[in-house]
């Protein structure tokens, strides 16, 4: 079984790939034009994967305030371990100031620039901050947004930005084409929908009517479909265990979802078709030949 952070780590050449540059485009230089210190929190960091490529990208303006909050403790403790590593990479000199147990500090600089990073173990919509920018990638799809929205809010200083980037949107698919795509993704997306207890399959084009309805105004909006298929005969960095993780995800919430639901088409995929198709996938994998696209949305607001 992949660990959440392995995953996570394997996610990153995925959304270098797929992130809108557009929306991007539009989010940094809405960044550009804040007041020094730009203060930046970010909810569900994961491993801290986003500081690292905003900073490898020169995406930061000189002077940043970051805090990075996620609930899950461990993923915060590889983010202590790797982002100071990562931001070495993009030619920072890192200072770590405390001792990392109840919050770790890293400032670092290159160049003029000084960024510095809060790695919290915090629920990142039960927190207070004034900042010009929150960022939730990946994130808005598994959580509840009655909650998260007016969190959001609240944690924005006047103007501030919402940047949601990777916000899963409804589509999952694999090639070659298998007799039981279609019902493996329909179970996997009702798994979002019902079992899951938060989030949903349609949230990224949920946000675009949804942030409208409760007062923001979408500034700029793009897709950012995750792709990834075999280039040079090999699947890039370790999108492999990716692909692995993502097989068993949507194995075991179709197991779950069977068992929620015995007497449905879903109790079906329980048998042998969804063993069948699991190994098929797998093999496909092993032999470099297994595509997967997911459809996600990027989207850029403010509160009004
Ligand atoms: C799919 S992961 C994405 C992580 C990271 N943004 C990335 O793309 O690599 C979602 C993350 O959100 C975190 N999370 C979920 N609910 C949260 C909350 N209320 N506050 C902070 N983090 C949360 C999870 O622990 C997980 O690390």
């Amino acid at each position: 079984m992949t660990d959440q952070r392995t995953f996570l780590a394997a996610k990153r050449t995925v959304d270098d790939r797929a992130l809108n540059r557009r929306v991007l485009d539009r989010f940094t230089a809405a960044l550009e034009a804040r007041p020094a210190p730009v203060r930046i929190v970010e909810i569900g960091a994961g491993i801290g994967t986003m500081i690292a490529r905003l900073a490898a990208w020169g995406r930061l303006p000189d002077e940043v305030t970051y805090r990075a909050v996620d609930t899950d403790a461990k993923s915060v403790r590889a983010a202590r371990e790797r982002v100071p590593d990562w931001l070495e990479d993009a030619g920072y000199a890192v200072d770590r100031l405390d001792d990392g147990r109840a919050e770790t500090t890293l400032v670092a600089r290159s160049d003029g620039r000084r960024l510095e990073v809060k790695l919290e173990v915090a629920d990142g919509f039960a927190i207070a901050d004034d900042a010009d920018a929150v960022i939730a990638s990946a994130v808005l799809d598994i959580v509840a947004l009655d909650r998260a929205l007016p969190a959001i809010e609240e944690l924005l200083a006047s103007d501030g930005l919402l940047y949601a980037p990777l916000t899963f949107d409804g589509k999952t698919a694999f090639a070659p084409r298998d007799p039981a795509d279609d019902g493996i993704e329909r179970g996997y997306h009702r798994h979002m929908d019902t079992v899951r207890s938060a989030g949903g399959s349609r949230v990224g084009s949920e946000l675009l009517w949804r942030l409208p309805e409760s007062g923001w105004s979408v500034l700029e909006d793009g897709g950012s479909d995750w792709i990834v298929r075999p280039r040079d005969e090999e699947y890039p960095g370790a999108e492999r265990l990716f692909l692995e993780s993502l097989l068993e995800t949507i194995d075991g919430a179709l197991a779950e979802l069977a068992g929620d639901e015995p007497e449905s088409e879903f109790g079906e995929l329980e048998s042998a078709e969804r063993r069948r198709w699991l190994r098929r996938r797998r093999n496909e994998l092993e032999r470099e030949e297994l595509v997967f696209v997911a459809h996600n949305i990027d989207v850029l607001a403010r509160p009004d």
